[in-house]
């Protein structure tokens, strides 16, 4: 890419995270995601860290202002009235003092707020924030492996789809088949009004993804029962590799600033967890897959839920199967890398999680191989990465066949992860 084309882009996200700014958060993007979302934040920060530190680290503390009092970081904080958006504080109700909803999101604030710290060119402001961050991401880390690991397997399950971050993936088409949607009652979706219904989930995920939040809602969100009390309980590779890459960056962070026993507790986390994390390795499909707890199996989904592991520090190995894994899926798509295996049958080129490409997975596989030594295949997601974006714009994701834009338009984190690819 060429000088001006590399000062356009940059400008085009510089100007989306202006858009979607809310002062001290920001929003996905207008209009379909009207709120603070967990990992968007997260990501985000990453981009608004090229331009203003301050406010890089402001994003990730209003998140972390939300926290419960249990330890858990909610998926989304209601800073404002919407109406636009289903299901709002009013279904969730979780009677918090900003409402938020009932569960949380992939853990990716140790990994972002450890960059935040070692690019960091205002370093006591770092440290000043940095010191406030890492016991409450600490303290999220614990509510993980207390309140979704109750067995102490070193590895923690996902209650609901939208925790996963990928909300209607394959990876969850069996267990939700377990998911009732008696009791449900009529309610209006709002995200099909923003965006094209052939590119979203169906009414009958829809069903299952409220059945399930009304089922939490009657237990208090008391998250010592839930746990034991959801018939949806399954263990996503890419979730447990996150939360494991973000407990071996707290660890970093933790010594770096002096707080030793909270190194040392995510240290022994996230050891146990990668040990436990290769008994979800598939021959059969030469990469990581879901496993569902409640029906005791693993799941035969080939999603990019079993790519993301790349991310944590897995064996060399198996990093390299994973790249080459990626090398077969982009015989069969333009651009990298498909949400799901392409060779499926429920591939679904612009469905949302069911097979399109989005940046911040294709960041966060670039990043994992990179550290792995697999830079060939680094470069080559980063490269589709930008070709995707001047093709098809800053778009929520994209087909990755076509390239064409998919979803909500100037996305917030699709500007922050161009922005990390730039710089
Ligand atoms: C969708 C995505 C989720 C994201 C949210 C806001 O629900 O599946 O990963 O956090 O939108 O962008």
């Amino acid at each position: 890419m060429n000088h001006e084309h590399h000062q356009t882009l940059w400008k085009q996200a510089c100007d989306i995270l202006d858009l979607n700014d809310r002062g001290s958060y920001t929003v996905p993007t207008k209009g379909l995601y009207p709120f603070q979302w967990n990992w968007d934040s997260c990501l985000t920060a990453l981009g608004q860290s090229h331009i203003n530190e301050e406010r890089a680290w402001r994003e990730i503390q209003t998140l972390f202002d939300n926290q419960w009092p249990d330890g858990m970081v909610p998926h989304i904080v209601f800073h404002e009235h919407d109406d636009g958006y289903f299901p709002g504080p009013d279904v969730w109700s979780t009677g918090r003092p900003v409402p938020t909803s009932g569960i949380t999101q992939p853990p990716v604030a140790g990994f972002c707020v450890n960059r935040l710290y070692e690019r960091a060119k205002d370093t006591s402001l770092a440290i000043q924030q940095a010191s406030t961050l890492v016991p409450q991401i600490n303290r999220w880390h614990h509510w993980f492996y207390q309140c979704r690991d109750p067995k102490g397997t070193g590895l923690i399950a996902l209650l609901h789809p939208w925790e996963a971050g990928r909300d209607n993936s394959v990876d969850w088409d069996d267990a939700f088949e377990r998911v009732p949607t008696d009791g449900v009652g009529s309610y209006v979706r709002r995200d099909t009004t923003h965006a094209n219904p052939e590119h979203r989930p169906t009414q009958g995920q829809y069903d299952r993804y409220l059945w399930l939040l009304q089922h939490f809602r009657s237990l208090d969100w008391d998250n010592s029962v839930l746990h034991d009390a959801s018939p949806f309980q399954v263990v996503d590779p890419g979730f447990n590799a996150l939360l494991i890459r973000s407990c071996t960056d707290l660890a970093t962070l933790a010594d770096a600033i002096g707080m030793t026993d909270i190194a040392e507790q995510n240290r022994q986390r996230a050891a146990k967890a990668l040990t436990a994390l290769d008994s979800l390795w598939s021959d059969q499909h030469g990469q990581y897959v879901c496993f569902d707890r409640v029906a005791n199996c693993a799941i035969d989904s080939a999603s990019i839920g079993g790519l993301i592991p790349a991310v944590a520090s897995i064996p060399k190995h198996r990093s390299n199967a994973i790249a080459q894994r990626i090398d077969r899926i982009s015989a069969h798509s333009r651009f990298l890398v498909a949400s799901h295996d392409p060779e499926d049958g429920r591939f679904d080129a612009d469905r949302y999680w069911r097979g399109p490409a989005w940046l911040i997975i294709n960041y966060l596989l670039a990043d994992g191989l990179a550290h792995a030594g697999e830079t060939a295949m680094s470069k080559r997601i980063i490269a589709s990465s930008l070709d995707l974006i001047e093709n098809g714009g800053f778009a929520e994701y994209h087909d990755p066949i076509s390239g064409d834009p998919c979803g909500g338009a100037s996305f917030t984190w699709t500007a922050a992860m161009v922005m990390e690819f730039l710089s």
